[in-house]
């Protein structure tokens, strides 16, 4: 029989196109564990408080596993009259072990179940997140600390800087993923919250005992108020913000492995595996990988403003409206999840090339910083050691050589302080050990930045 187990006050079945439009069967399925998971903590509090009996527990736990494992081998029948997962499940519960499966609705309704299912799907999807990218961190740390002494150019507006090394340049990128993994833990504490027992949005008439379901479902706690659990899903924007900013970090990597890659810098080599060919230009090797990387971080920023729009008129409380949070939060999830194994793969098929990194540090004035430094140590006002550097860069491009090659006498020419250990200085080595603090590209410094991080991931 086809009967909604709504249906008792209409006259009429909903057409064929509402029955398409209201249904959300095709994409929430994914979440029947987790259903099946809240169902069974839900029916074993009902039966501790007197509410249902342990004979009609039993049944229900025993129908719950035949549909668990039914869904599990590919048996269950989902039904898309029957609208969603919960209703899909229930009308299975209820044609296996009969009146049991109708009592286990009771003091629930959809709205705390599909809050509490989201909920623990999230949970687990946070726990996942964070040990991929851990796994991605990893990766990171082996290819930087092979490259602690791997000169290439640091820049800013993309022109050449100072020097830094690849495996100084790599760490940024751990730092960014760490701050990512700590604010999803941070949110994750929002998320592990047990909206069940607001039932509708007021609460139930019946003695349940919400802290028992949480603690079954290893929820750390209650959601407060009915009507709060069932309406907002501001834990589903906060991840999806922390999932924005995730692509985000990938994405400025993704540029600058794409760039790195362009046979102009010549930096790296991606595995053949991460790139596609052209159709029509032979020779061409694309980067195809870090492409969509970079353009799928747009359509992850776009479900964050789904999200964000979904819910920003719905008056309290629950609201069909909530059930469109579900598609973008599960291809925020499964794109995110692809992307940090993809990448993890990825940076261990990275080949480096030493040389051009070395060759581009040296084409860009890189260590006129340093010759300034230099002079200011000798006593010359910082602004004024600028105004002569800035003069002999001039005189070098013109002469097209770099600081290094001028000679003592032509360096003197602009500023009488120049000894001979400024030699030492200008290379692009000397440069980068100088800056040998905390936070500084010193190779002696990434190292430890390296160690400390290696404990930090263990
Ligand atoms: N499929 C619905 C959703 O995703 C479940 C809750 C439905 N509740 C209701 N009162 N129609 O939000």
């Amino acid at each position: 029989n086809n009967q909604k187990n709504w249906s008792g006050r209409f006259n009429e079945p909903v057409s064929e196109l509402v029955q398409r439009y209201t249904a959300s069967v095709d994409f929430d399925q994914r979440l029947a564990a987790y259903d099946i998971q809240g169902s069974r903590a839900h029916a074993q509090m009902l039966s501790a408080q007197g509410i249902i009996s342990t004979q009609d527990l039993a049944a229900i736990e025993q129908g719950l596993d035949q549909i668990h494992h039914e869904i599990r081998v590919g048996k269950f029948i989902w039904r898309q009259e029957l609208e969603d997962v919960h209703l899909n499940i229930e009308k299975r519960l209820t044609d296996l072990v009969g009146d049991a499966g109708k009592r286990l609705h009771t003091a629930r309704s959809r709205n705390d179940q599909v809050a509490t299912d989201i909920r623990l799907y999230l949970r687990t999807s946070i726990d996942e997140i964070i040990s991929l990218i851990r796994l991605m961190q990893r990766a990171l740390l082996d290819l930087a600390e092979k490259h602690t002494d791997t000169v290439m150019p640091g820049f800013t507006h993309l022109q050449v800087a100072q020097p830094v090394s690849l495996g100084h340049h790599l760490m940024a990128y751990f730092e960014m993923l760490k701050r990512d993994i700590g604010r999803l833990s941070d949110c994750r504490k929002r998320v592990n919250q047990l909206p069940l027992g607001a039932a509708a949005l007021a609460g139930s008439s019946y003695p349940i005992d919400r802290e028992q379901v949480a603690r079954q479902l290893d929820f750390e706690g209650i959601c407060e108020n009915s009507l709060d659990a069932v309406s907002d899903r501001d834990f589903a924007i906060e991840f999806c913000a922390c999932a924005t900013l995730i692509m985000t970090h990938l994405s400025r990597l993704s540029e600058e492995l794409i760039l790195w890659m362009t046979p102009a810098f010549s930096f790296i080599t991606l595995a053949d595996r991460f790139c596609t060919g052209s159709s029509i230009m032979p020779q061409k090797k694309n980067p195809d990988v870090p492409e969509l990387v970079r353009g799928k971080t747009g359509r992850i920023n776009g479900h964050l403003v789904a999200l964000l729009t979904l819910m920003k008129a719905q008056p309290l409380a629950y609201n069909k409206d909530n059930q469109e949070d579900k598609e973008p939060l599960f291809d925020t999830v499964d794109t995110l999840v692809d992307t940090l194994r993809i990448y993890t793969d990825m940076l261990a098929g990275i080949q480096v090339n030493q040389h051009a990194m070395r060759a581009s540090a040296t084409r860009g004035y890189a260590t006129a910083t340093d010759l300034a430094d230099y002079l200011t140590k000798k006593g010359l006002p910082f602004r004024d050691a600028h105004e002569v550097v800035a003069k002999t860069v001039q005189y070098a491009e013109r002469k097209g050589c770099d600081l290094s090659e001028l000679d003592l006498s032509e360096l003197q020419t602009f500023s009488p302080q120049v000894e001979a250990d400024i030699f030492a200085i200008l290379t692009l080595d000397g440069s980068m050990k100088s800056r040998a603090h905390v936070g500084g590209t010193a190779p002696q410094q990434v190292q430890a930045a390296i160690k400390r991080a290696r404990k930090w991931l263990s």
